[in-house]
């Protein structure tokens, strides 16, 4: 089935900016907004607490069977510090959000993080992780990585994600035109 709509992945460290891009991108393009780990929290979508790392222990099949449906219609902006266990089939963009070491590091630490948990976060920023796991996992011309030190930052690409979905609508439109033409 073709999706009226697309589906965007936006991902990278803790900390990037995921949730406020997509809650921007949200609005100005009306897609639809699904912050992972609010849903295994709403949903219990999870095998408990992990003690080291201080978060739920998503369980993975769960989550996906839950978004199922959603992804097939279309529309959705998924916003998860991870990206490999989605099914490839369901994006259409998959952005991976990318802030300079020391940016992230303020940010992280106003969060209260510290310690290993402020480490671990900042290696995975370093190693470039999120975009290693990105390019393993989708096709290179599906996957973007996108700066996000600052509030402009933020804007353009806002603005460049919006101008995206609008041309993936009108292609789409015009393929579905010239194929109900051809049936
Ligand atoms: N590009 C940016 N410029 C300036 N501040 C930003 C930017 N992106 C995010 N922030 C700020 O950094 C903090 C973290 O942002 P946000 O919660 O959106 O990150 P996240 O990637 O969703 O993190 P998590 O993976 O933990 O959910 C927030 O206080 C937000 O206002
Ligand atoms: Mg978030």
């Amino acid at each position: 089935m073709v999706r009226g709509k697309p589906n965007l992945l936006i991902t990278g460290t803790p900390g990037t900016g995921k949730t406020t891009m997509s809650s921007a991108l949200a609005e100005a393009t009306q897609l639809r907004h699904v912050n992972i780990g609010d849903l295994v929290k709403e949903k219990n979508l999870h095998d408990g607490w992990d003690e080291e790392f201080e978060c739920h222990v998503i369980n993975e099949d769960l989550v996906c069977d839950e978004l199922e449906d959603m992804m097939e219609e279309g529309g959705v902006i998924v916003d998860y510090h991870g990206c490999e266990f989605f099914p490839e089939r369901w994006f259409d963009r998959v952005v991976v959000l990318q802030t300079e070491n020391s940016i992230l590091y303020d940010r992280l630490s106003k969060r209260g993080y510290t310690g290993s948990k402020l480490t671990n976060n900042i290696e995975c920023e370093i190693f470039q992780t999120l975009l290693e796991e990105a390019k393993d996992s989708y096709q290179e011309d599906v996957v973007v990585a996108m700066k996000s030190d600052s509030i402009d930052d933020i804007e353009k690409n806002v603005a460049d994600l919006t101008d995206w979905v609008a041309s993936w609508c009108t292609t789409q439109s015009v393929e579905s035109d010239s194929n109900s033409m051809r049936d």
